[in-house]
């Protein structure tokens, strides 16, 4: 039976929760900040991790990877004892009322997602302290809460509930995101749901909390990852029409969004979505529906949409290097997204493989990132800063919209440059500037003449 409970919008004793034993198992982007800010709330958390070198930085007050704001929860929180880093599952499981999983749940090779860790995990949990809640946060497909429950029960600890907890943090904003969400979910026994969610009371009362079942909360996860890719790819493909038939997609997206119904974020074009989110995600939701027997066109189609914006993007460099003795592309951006040292599935590494396999020399650029192992291998160059990235090259792609680029005088980089072409692949620079210093830009579905 369907069911659908909203807890009420204010809890009704917002600090009885606090100071709960808690245990969180994977020190990722989604653990820590969860952990960190858990422990920010006044909980008493043990961090763990299978990889003994995302710990040793938590003890020391910062994160084992860049995320805005984090060190600083992390700091306090260990200063006042409230998080600790556990080298052992068995320690971090200690008198815990809670343990919430949040394990890498990658792809697999036909892109379903990866529940081996997961499962790693739910197997060691044998000897946790009795009546203890276990709290999904990982991303995991509807069913994988029934099956850890159905597994904890075969293995004689059916006195633990499960909870799943999905998470809405975006890289970058993830402390923000933690501590000001849109809704909470919280999927499972009612009981033990309200349990959860009252470990979440401090956080923004005016929130809803929305207790539901677990296969619900699942699915809330992957869909609501799919509509915001999908209005990525619909958006793209609204800037290609754009672009040909001499429309401007900023204008269009202004107009689509001032629909009350449709909304202005995520109408931002560009050379596609990345990250560690969206491409898995949409592809273990089509993966899903293979496995179920269920065709889900729009979702294939998505992922279909996002590959072929960046296949678009190297046929179009790729014709601006041509004539070119030895062909060279600058791409100024590694990270998926600014504000992130995160390369994984980022299009610009996508791109700059297809340019290599081409026989085209790519140097690339991040504040931030380095370029991803596949990239290395594959022969790209990282150069310390963006001028030196467009030296001598023949084309130069804007691949992440960092503020140090949008920051930077054109001049400089026209005279680096041997070719003019330059193409904006997240529409953030100044096109008239870029063009009065005699650079050839085009955006994502802008006219050329338009500044
Ligand atoms: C995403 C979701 O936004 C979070 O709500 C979710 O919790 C998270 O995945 C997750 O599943 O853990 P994130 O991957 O950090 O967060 O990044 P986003 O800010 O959503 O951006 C994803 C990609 O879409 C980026 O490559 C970005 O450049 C692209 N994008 C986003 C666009 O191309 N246009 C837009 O208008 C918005």
């Amino acid at each position: 039976m369907h069911r659908l409970l909203e807890a009420p919008m204010v809890p009704a004793h917002p600090t009885d929760a606090s100071g709960a034993t808690l245990a969180v198992v994977g020190a990722g982007y989604v653990g820590l900040v969860t952990g960190a800010c858990l422990a920010k709330l006044g909980h008493r958390v043990a961090c763990h991790d299978a990889d003994p070198k995302r710990l040793t930085p938590i003890q020391e007050g910062r994160a084992p990877f860049h995320e805005a704001g984090l060190d600083e929860v992390i700091r306090a929180a260990v200063a006042t004892d409230r998080l600790r880093p556990a080298s052992t599952l068995k320690d971090a499981l200690t008198a815990a009322g809670f343990c919430f999983i949040a394990v890498g749940t990658p792809s697999g090779p036909d892109g379903s997602a990866d529940l081996s860790a997961i499962w790693t995990v739910v197997q060691a949990l044998r000897d946790a302290p009795r009546g203890m809640v276990v709290v999904l946060r990982s991303t995991v497909p509807p069913g994988t809460g029934d099956e850890a429950a159905r597994r904890l029960a075969a293995m004689g600890r059916g006195d633990l509930a499960v909870v799943n907890a999905p998470e809405f943090l975006a890289e970058g904003t993830a402390v923000r995101d933690f501590l000001a969400p849109d809704r909470l979910v919280f999927g499972g026994p009612r009981a033990q749901a309200q349990a959860v969610a009252d470990l979440f009371a401090a956080v923004r009362p005016e929130a809803p909390r929305v207790l539901t079942t677990r296969p619900s909360a699942e699915l809330a996860k992957y869909a609501a990852n799919a509509f915001l890719a999908a209005r990525v790819s619909l958006v793209n493909e609204i800037a290609n029409v754009a672009q040909v038939t001499g429309g401007d997609v900023r204008d269009v997206g202004r107009i689509v969004g001032l629909d009350s119904r449709i909304g202005a974020k995520f109408l931002r074009p560009g050379i596609g979505y990345g990250g560690s989110c969206f491409p898995k995600d949409v592809q273990a939701l089509a993966a899903l529906g293979a496995r179920l027997g269920l065709e889900l066109p729009v979702v294939q189609a998505v992922e279909r949409t996002n590959a072929a914006q960046a296949d678009r993007c190297v046929a179009t460099l790729v014709r601006a290097v041509q004539g070119a003795p030895i062909g060279q592309v600058a791409i100024w951006g590694i990270a998926f997204k600014p504000g992130t040292d995160d390369a994984r599935m980022a299009p610009s590494t996508r791109i700059a493989l297809d340019l290599r396999k081409q026989g085209i020399r790519v140097t690339m650029h991040d504040p931030m990132a380095k370029l991803a192992t596949a990239a290395v291998t594959g022969g790209v160059q990282q150069a310390d800063d963006p001028l030196q990235c467009a030296q001598g090259a023949d084309a130069l792609l804007v691949a992440t919209e960092w503020p140090d680029y949008i920051a930077l005088e054109p001049a400089p980089v026209a005279a680096s440059m041997r070719g003019r072409y330059v193409l904006d692949g997240r529409n953030c620079l100044d096109h008239a500037a870029w063009r009065k210093a005699g650079l050839h830009i085009q955006g994502i579905g802008i006219p050329e003449a338009t500044p």
